[in-house]
């Protein structure tokens, strides 16, 4: 899993981060195998949140005025906590790309985190420019709900995107 990650993203976890993920949420830790290696992974972790643009019931993508905003804040510190996922990372190897292994390993996620774990949401962090990865999103029905600056170690802002698992 390391060396696909190594040969596919510029962001590195330690070998500790790993286990925490499969120790915890070993459901969706998962790998996709071909010629007898691991060419494929995706690892998530379950959080609790009361953030609504993370479980996918408000988009700040979308331009609201300076007292809804406070009123959104306002009514998520007085809510409840909520169980939601995160896709941490997902990586095919460049020369397996395009065969439907990354979408079998987010469909497995999907399933992992909604059904075995319970969370009512899937979220996620995106590079803007990463269009391969992007429209897999969409096309499982993730939709960009925030751009976060500068949330990249070399200063690239990220979108987060969310699916609604429930229903
Ligand atoms: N350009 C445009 N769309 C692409 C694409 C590309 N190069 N690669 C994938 N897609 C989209 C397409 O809609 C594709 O469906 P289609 O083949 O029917 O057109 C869909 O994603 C599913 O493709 P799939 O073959 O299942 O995905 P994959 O095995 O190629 O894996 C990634 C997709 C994103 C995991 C892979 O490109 C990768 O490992 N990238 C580097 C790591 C990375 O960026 N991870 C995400 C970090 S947030």
């Amino acid at each position: 899993m390391i060396e696909v990650n190594m040969a596919s993203l510029p962001e590195r976890y330690w070998y500790g981060f790993y286990l925490t993920l499969l120790q915890n949420w070993g459901e969706a830790f998962l790998v996709a195998e071909a010629d007898g290696r691991i060419v494929g992974y995706a690892m998530s972790r379950i959080e609790y949140t009361r953030d609504p643009v993370l479980l996918g019931l408000r988009n700040d993508m979308e331009g609201r005025s300076l007292i809804r905003r406070v009123a959104g804040v306002v009514e998520g510190l007085l809510s409840s906590p909520r169980k939601v996922g995160h896709l941490v990372s997902i990586a095919v190897l460049p020369g397996y790309r395009r065969r439907g292994i990354g979408s079998a390993l987010l469909r497995e996620t999907i399933r992992a985190v909604g059904e075995a774990y319970g969370a009512e949401a899937l979220y996620l962090e995106v590079r803007v420019s990463n269009e391969p990865a992007i429209r897999l999103y969409e096309k499982f029905g993730f939709v960009k709900v925030r751009r976060i600056t500068a949330y990249y170690a070399d200063g690239e802002d990220a979108y987060v995107m969310v699916k609604r698992l429930e229903g």
